[in-house]
């Protein structure tokens, strides 16, 4: 498996499996499989609402000799009620207790987004707390603290748009490891790409499917189906290898991490082995056109009437 570096020293592999929508009940299993075909990094976070079940499974998994904890790659995420200096440390410790781990990988702040604390979702725009109030540089101050006491070993955010990335490096004392986005050939973030590696940051694709399991109300009309793309169809056919394995080989091949999600023993195998797949630049070209700058997950859930939040400010 291909691994990138990442700012601080260490390295993570390219391909992990992707934990958002694992069911609490099926999830457990899911990564006992994977461990045993091979998956040596993993994406979770506390708003899955499954790492007390994923951590029960990697325990058991270190019992029966299957994988070591320093063999492993795990990444999480601090959810936005827990933007707060103060509340920074105590969501990690929770994180960490839930998986039975001393430590992460990688922890992430979730999105450039906060919440009043206990707010897992805006019910009214009271419970959106604006970036005047609780500054991202006081929450990632928080996260080099805990790097700091060993409580992870990388720190980095998730869905920061370009500028968002920039000013963040610029006050930044640990450099940003990473920057988790949604990324898939109809969303190229070619921009962001360039712009992340002036800056260090590697940056790591969720969604590479299209993330057809999202849930409704993340689901709008005519959103365009990534898989059934006759392009990427195509190009699987000529490799005799199916479409999610073509859009994984070209994450890879740009040089960013890929997590895709499976609780499918025969998916998660396929996925996997697309890590190495090659494809000619013919077909990267090909696949590079289908940029449409779409968002499945376009971030409307942080900005709706009232919210100190735009989506102009999210993304733009
Ligand atoms: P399943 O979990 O049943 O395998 P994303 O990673 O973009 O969020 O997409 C996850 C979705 O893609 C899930 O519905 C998952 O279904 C499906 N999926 C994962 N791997 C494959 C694959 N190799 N071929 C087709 N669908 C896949």
């Amino acid at each position: 498996m291909k691994h990138y570096d990442l700012a601080g020293g260490g390295s993570m592999p390219a391909l992990g499996l992707g934990t958002w929508k694992s069911e609490a009940g099926e999830v457990g299993p899911v990564i006992r499989e994977a461990i045993r075909l091979g998956y040596r990094h993993f994406d979770c976070a506390a708003a899955y609402m499954n790492e007390a079940e994923i951590g029960q499974a990697f325990q058991d998994a270190f019992a029966a000799g299957d994988v070591k904890r320093e063999d492993l790659f795990v990444t999480s995420k601090l959810w936005n009620d827990s933007h707060r200096e103060a509340d920074v440390r105590p969501a990690l410790e929770k994180t960490l207790a839930d998986l039975q781990f001393d430590y992460l990988d990688l922890y992430l702040m979730h999105w450039p987004v906060a919440l009043a604390p206990g707010a897992f979702f805006p019910q009214s725009p009271a419970d959106l707390l604006s970036l005047d109030e609780v500054p991202l540089i006081e929450t990632w101050r928080a996260m080099e603290a805990c790097q700091k006491d060993g409580l992870c070993k990388h720190i980095g955010v998730s869905n920061f748009s370009a500028r968002k990335i920039e000013e963040l490096a610029d006050q930044a004392t640990i450099p940003i490891a990473a920057n988790q986005v949604e990324l898939h050939p109809y969303l190229a973030q070619d921009d962001l790409l360039q712009r992340c590696e002036a800056r260090g940051v590697h940056v790591t694709a969720y969604s590479p499917l299209g993330s057809p399991d999202r849930p409704d109300v993340l689901k709008k009309s005519g959103d365009p189906d990534l898989l059934a793309h006759p392009a990427i169809g195509e190009i699987a056919s000529r490799h005799g290898v199916s479409p999610a394995q073509i859009l994984l080989a070209w994450a890879v091949q740009r040089g960013t991490s890929v997590i895709p999600k499976s609780v499918n023993a025969e998916r998660m195998q396929q996925n996997l082995e697309a890590a190495t797949l090659e494809l000619p630049s013919g077909e990267m070209n090909a696949i590079a056109m289908l940029d449409a700058g779409y968002r499945y997950i376009d971030g409307s859930f942080w900005a709706p009437e009232g919210s100190p939040y735009t989506l102009e400010d999210l993304w733009g």
